[in-house]
């Protein structure tokens, strides 16, 4: 286990490129390998939950060559099963979105993962596949990984309502319904990122999106994707950890560029807003998403609902803003927090109290009464938990603050390698 001491940072201003969006790379390079054909791939996330999709994806069967450019080409003949387990890693996008993608190709195929992933609830995608006539099997209640999976096709298609707000278990289906006999149905009641059906259409598939009043009614019909050439925009969910520094920072000003800046990604964005935060949103001199800009303020506590930031993802810079923040800030409705690469929900809380902060759970909610300004932080130790967000967090919080030593830091390499560089680079 790597330790990693971060120095208060005397100013936090500079640029940052984050990483391609985690999201779009890991479908970029699925559907490249469904496409018959080649698709060449730019702006991919360098992280290794993205490398394993590359390595899984070739695994079944593509071509995968990387280079600044990569390049894949989908087998005519479609993928096939690995006689090897499918190794996910940390990653649950993966494991979600392959296991819908492995429901329809024909044979076995075994899905398993590092200590985090192996924790962490299956049977939100293992039901509906099941559903769709694929045999898949978990292990307990939750169906845990190592989930087995023996695929057919073509498979059944189905009406289904997403139990849970998650765009990995509405992709695991949609991306099963490529080789459904029929018409395959998404209900989702907390609208997700979109990226599987923005993509999905982008590659010749018929997908279509109604909104219902009370959320969203995805419709997609079987078909085969078509090789296409993508460009990923920067990751908004990593943008997050430097927006929140150069809020807090006492000499904060950061600019981020080329972000992902659909509606279900930029949620924190309002959140930060709305507790005082300076943040200049604008086209991006890329012409790629928008280039954001985020200067020092002094925040104060507000009220922040799931449904604002459906995948959770930025709540544990969030409790950082809100650790930084004047008065108290209430995370509402918070359950989803606690199945992550790590329990999230304990996360946020036992960061923010070694800040110095008061905090408190109710339920699914939890408090905490921010200390006026990162000045105030103490300086504090933590363990990753092999939890890239988690790992982030707390190195924003030392380097506004007091400073910090992290236990585990390596595990930041599955979505974001350079980032420690990155941080250095603003001093
Ligand atoms: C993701 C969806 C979200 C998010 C994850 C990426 C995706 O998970 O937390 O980091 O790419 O579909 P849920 O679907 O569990 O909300």
């Amino acid at each position: 286990m790597s330790h990693v001491t971060i120095t208060p940072l005397a100013s936090a201003s500079g640029r940052v490129a984050v990483p391609g969006d985690k999201s779009a790379s890991h479908r970029a390079l699925i559907l490249a390998a469904l496409a018959d054909g080649e698709s060449r791939l730019t702006g991919l996330s360098r992280g290794e939950d993205v490398r394993g999709t590359a390595r899984l994806v070739s695994q079944l069967g593509a071509v995968v060559t990387e280079d600044a450019t990569w390049v894949v080409r989908g087998p005519s003949g479609g993928l096939r099963p690995s006689g090897n387990p499918l190794d996910c890693g940390n990653s649950g996008t993966t494991m979600r979105l392959l296991s819908g993608v492995v429901a329809g190709v024909p044979g076995r195929h075994t899905l398993v993962g590092d200590a985090s992933l192996m924790r962490r609830p299956m049977d939100r995608v293992a039901r509906p596949l099941r559903e769709m006539g694929a045999d898949i099997t978990g292990q307990g209640e939750r169906e845990t990984a190592p989930l087995r999976v023996v695929g057919r096709r073509p498979l059944h298609s189905i009406d289904f309502r997403v139990p849970v707000p998650s765009a990995q278990v509405k992709s695991a289906v949609l991306l099963a319904g490529l080789v459904a006999e029929g018409s395959t149905v998404i209900r989702e009641s907390v609208r997700t990122r979109t990226t599987t059906e923005d993509m999905l259409a982008l590659a010749g598939v018929s997908v279509r999106s109604v909104d219902d009043g009370a959320g969203r009614v995805v419709t997609v019909r079987p078909g085969r994707p078509q090789p296409v050439d993508w460009s990923v925009p920067g990751d908004p969910s990593q943008a997050a950890f430097f927006v929140v520094l150069g809020a807090i920072h006492p000499r904060g000003a950061i600019t981020i560029d080329s972000i992902d800046a659909g509606p279900e990604r930029t949620g924190f964005l309002d959140v930060l807003e709305r507790m005082g935060a300076s943040i200049v949103r604008r086209p991006s001199a890329s012409g790629v998403g928008i280039e954001l800009e985020s200067h020092a303020a002094a925040l104060r506590g507000t009220e922040i609902r799931s449904d604002e930031i459906p995948s959770v993802d930025e709540v544990p810079a969030l409790a950082v803003a809100a650790a930084a923040a004047e008065g108290v800030s209430a995370f509402r409705d918070m359950a989803e927090l606690r199945v992550k690469e790590s329990d999230r929900f304990a996360g946020a809380m036992d960061l923010a109290a070694r800040l110095g902060c008061r905090v408190w759970a109710d339920g699914d909610d939890f408090f905490i009464e921010g200390r006026g300004g990162a000045s105030r932080f103490e300086r504090f130790e933590i363990t990753a938990e092999l939890d890239h967000r988690m790992v982030m967090s707390a190195a924003i919080a030392g380097a506004a603050g007091a400073g910090c030593a992290i236990a585990g830091a390596e595990t930041v390499a599955s979505s974001y390698p350079d980032f420690f560089d990155d941080l250095a680079s603003l001093r």
